[in-house]
């Protein structure tokens, strides 16, 4: 018997309602992972509401707890907006960002696909186009402008100065492009740096050094550079040319959401947080927030938060199971008639599909 140590935070909004149709579909999807393996589940009320009520974020035992398990499904963090009793980045960085940065999460990936049935705003990729799309943003997840190496002064007077310099070290840089090659040369064998080195220059210099030198060691994958800018227009006008996208975290985080915008909007879009030396549990959750706009009222579209499963099965060597539940997503995604379902409907009819 394997046992796999599995926690879970819903966390807020959305996330309380996506993360339980997820775990129906880990659920059906038993079998295909073998009946010899098990899921431990270990749930955590870690979010919003913990915070109002006793003022932890992430305490240290919570935090090694987490540390000892083998993966981690994450909902979404976020309050409600305009809470006076929880101002932005209380969770986000206490909670969501202590995580990627405390299990080193250094890859943060980000898959976008456009499935047979997802419908994009680009009108011309629906129908016979849909599958043109498809790569994969290498996010760096434990740098760049995320890491809160900065600070204010004279608060609130017309002299206020604030600053949130970005990180890059070499060693952080060299290890996410290198697993950014690696997955390239499993793929299409091309690399797009994604930066904005004509402005922010001595990041820039860091990122395109370690890419020359890393690619050296892979010189069947073709590499090519966009502007994060430019690349705004190339995502939306001719998004089918790229294959591994890898960038800093702030960039692949702006790039992401367009991207799942995209490929049939950002309820499909799931992410992984990954460690890929395994020496901690990698973290997946789907790219969007708590969505306080719609929450609680079964109006997500909890496929994110299942693709998030898809990826864990993955990481942990279940493949077989993965594709088992990319498929249910896929042929699910071909039979939706455009009328909206609920979400714990969303989560039935794709753990019906896995279960077969
Ligand atoms: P968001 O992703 O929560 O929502 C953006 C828009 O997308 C909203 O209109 C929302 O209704 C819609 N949307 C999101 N997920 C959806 C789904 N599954 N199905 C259908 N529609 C969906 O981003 P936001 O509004 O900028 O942020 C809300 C809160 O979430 C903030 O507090 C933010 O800090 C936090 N946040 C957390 C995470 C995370 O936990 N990983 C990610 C992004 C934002
Ligand atoms: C995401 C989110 C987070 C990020 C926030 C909530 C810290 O936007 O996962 O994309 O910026 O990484
Ligand atoms: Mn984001």
């Amino acid at each position: 018997m394997t046992s796999i140590k599995l926690a879970v935070i819903p966390g807020d909004g959305i996330g309380q309602e996506v993360v339980p149709e997820a775990l129906k579909v880990l659920a059906a999807a038993g079998p295909a992972i073998g009946a010899d393996v098990k899921f431990e589940q270990t749930q955590y009320d870690l979010g919003a509401e913990r915070y109002l009520a006793t003022g932890e974020v992430l305490p240290d035992s919570v935090l090694a707890e987490i540390r000892a398990q083998d993966a981690i499904l994450l909902g979404a963090v976020g309050g409600k907006p305009g809470d006076p009793n929880l101002p932005p980045g209380i969770l986000e960085r206490g909670l969501l960002l202590k995580l990627r940065f405390e299990l080193d999460h250094y890859v943060n990936l980000r898959p976008s696909k456009l499935f047979p049935g997802a419908a994009s705003p680009l009108a011309r990729y629906q129908g016979e186009g849909a599958g043109d799309i498809d790569f994969v943003v290498v996010r760096e997840g434990t740098e760049g402008p995320y890491t809160g190496n900065g600070g204010s002064i004279r608060v609130g007077t017309p002299a206020e100065v604030a600053t949130e310099v970005s990180l890059n070290t070499a060693f952080g840089v060299e290890r996410v492009v290198r697993d950014a090659f690696a997955r390239a040369q499993k793929r299409r064998k091309k690399l797009t740096l994604v930066h904005k080195t004509n402005v922010i220059v001595n990041a820039g210099k860091i990122w395109t050094r370690l890419v020359a030198e890393v690619g050296a060691e892979f010189p069947d994958v073709a590499v090519d550079y966009q502007h994060v800018d430019a690349m705004m227009i190339h995502l939306v006008a001719n998004p089918s040319q790229f294959d591994v996208i890898v960038t800093d975290n702030l960039f692949g985080d702006i790039i992401t959401d367009l991207a799942a915008a995209v490929t049939g909007g950002i309820g499909l879009a799931a992410s992984g947080n990954v460690n890929p030396d395994r020496t901690t549990p990698s973290m997946f959750e789907p790219v969007h927030g708590s969505a306080p706009d719609i929450a609680g009222q079964q109006k997500a579209d909890p496929t994110a938060a299942i693709g998030s499963v898809a990826l864990m099965l993955d990481h942990l060597g279940y493949a077989e199971a993965a594709a088992a539940v990319d498929a249910a997503i896929i042929a699910d995604l071909n039979e939706r008639d455009g009328a909206p379902r609920r979400t714990s409907e969303v989560g039935d009819a794709i753990a019906a599909r896995v279960a077969g």
